[in-house]
């Protein structure tokens, strides 16, 4: 198999999934891989594992590096199944070795596998020599679950950050400068928008933490190891975690039964470009909530359109607005429209999930009854303008 050598006696071991199409609702059209690293020193140390259905290749990789006996310690920095999925799979070939993991991994691993494994629970800022080597253990919480921890070697300066500047990418190569900019970055937008945004504060927390490090490779668990765009991941992920938006981006998505909600989009968006905004449009139907999350990471002002079917909204942007309610994305300005026959409750029920988020809502929304006439569609447009011009004014 194709070895990866980061650094002498430190290598990748990890799976590609070349096959993984949904990972828990997320589209990965590019597939994944999840990333463990062996380091051999003197003790040898196995930094995560993997899925458990791709237990095989990861042994493979490991088994033509060393006798899995020598494997003395295994740190799972995060319990996720996608991630310590084969631990149960590898302590049963190593049980003399000890599992380094947070308290709250202990926790979440003895919930998971219902096995006593031989651990060590360390604490943020705890560090182990492994021989010529050491390694820094520092709790991440909540990026992007409760237990998350990365591990730090401060002699070969590698940032081992599992979900942290993770992509799902299926690569045959392994690092950054290998790869588009343009494609790592949406990857890694992408997974931050529909994966870690939630925990955008633990994030601000975490970057502060380690800011002190030196770090000449990231090596993350999912996706390419960053270490010629460091400067460049650091600085999306600054702008992200602060909510940091494109100032005149906008990002229309909607969804229309008789295309009269359609119609009052496309009059929107000509206004918007009248007033200069860059305009994105998602139509609900033909594109995914986790593709279309990639736009929200980005856009300064989020519109809405939608009908009224059945007193409510159309179940598309229902669930669109479940999933933005618990993603989070905040520092946004909204706007909601759509048409309707009788009762026009969606435009409504749109704006209380924007307030909700805490989104500034400048503009009243607009609702117009069945078919929208030439007259109404100019006056929409109008609107679309002044939309627009609060981007300028930021109110
Ligand atoms: Fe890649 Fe939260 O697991």
């Amino acid at each position: 198999m194709d070895k990866v050598e980061l650094s002498k006696g430190i290598h990748w071991v990890g799976a590609i999934d070349w096959n993984l199409s949904n990972f828990h609702g997320y589209l990965t059209q590019r597939g994944s891989t999840y990333n463990a690293y062996l380091i051999q020193d003197e003790k040898t140390v196995l930094i995560d594992t993997v899925k458990a259905n791709m237990f095989d290749e990861m042994w493979a990789r490991v088994k033509e590096l060393v006798d899995p006996k020598k494997i003395d310690i295994v740190v799972s920095n995060h319990v996720e199944m996608d991630h310590s999925g084969a631990l149960p799979m590898v302590m049963e070939r190593i049980p003399h070795a000890k599992v380094i993991t947070s308290s709250n991994g202990e926790k979440g691993l003895k919930r998971h596998f219902k096995k006593d494994f031989n651990f060590q629970v360390v604490k943020s800022g705890d560090g182990i020599s492994i021989g010529k080597r050491t390694l820094k253990f520092f709790n991440t919480p909540m990026v992007h679950w409760p237990d998350n921890m990365v591990t730090y070697c401060p002699e070969e300066k590698i940032l081992f950050s599992n979900d942290a500047f993770g992509q799902h990418i299926a690569t045959t190569t392994r690092y950054d400068d290998e790869n588009s900019w343009d494609i790592l970055r949406e990857e890694a937008g992408k997974y931050y928008a529909n994966i870690v945004l939630p925990y955008s504060d633990q994030v601000q927390t975490a970057l502060g933490a380690l800011g002190g490090l030196d770090i000449k490779l990231i090596a993350p668990s999912h996706g390419i190891m960053w270490r010629g765009m460091i400067p460049r991941i650091l600085g999306e992920y600054k702008k992200w975690c602060t909510n940091e938006t494109v100032p005149n981006k906008v990002l229309i998505v909607y969804d229309t039964m008789w295309s009269s909600t359609e119609r009052m989009a496309m009059a929107l968006r000509e206004g918007l470009l009248d007033a200069g905004a860059d305009v994105v449009v998602r139509n609900l139907k033909h594109r995914h909530i986790s593709d279309i999350m990639t736009d929200v990471l980005t856009s300064r002002m989020i519109v809405l359109g939608c009908p009224t079917l059945n007193n409510g909204m159309l179940p598309t942007m229902g669930a669109f607005l479940t999933y933005i309610k618990g993603l989070r994305p905040k520092r946004r300005i909204g706007f909601a429209f759509g048409s309707y026959g009788w009762g026009g409750q969606s435009v409504g029920e749109m704006e209380e999930v924007m307030k909700g988020l805490g989104w500034e809502l400048p503009i009243e929304g607009i609702k117009l009854k069945f078919i929208p006439d030439d007259e109404e569609l100019v006056s929409v447009r109008a609107t679309g303008k002044k939309l627009g011009e609060t981007l300028k004014t930021g109110k």
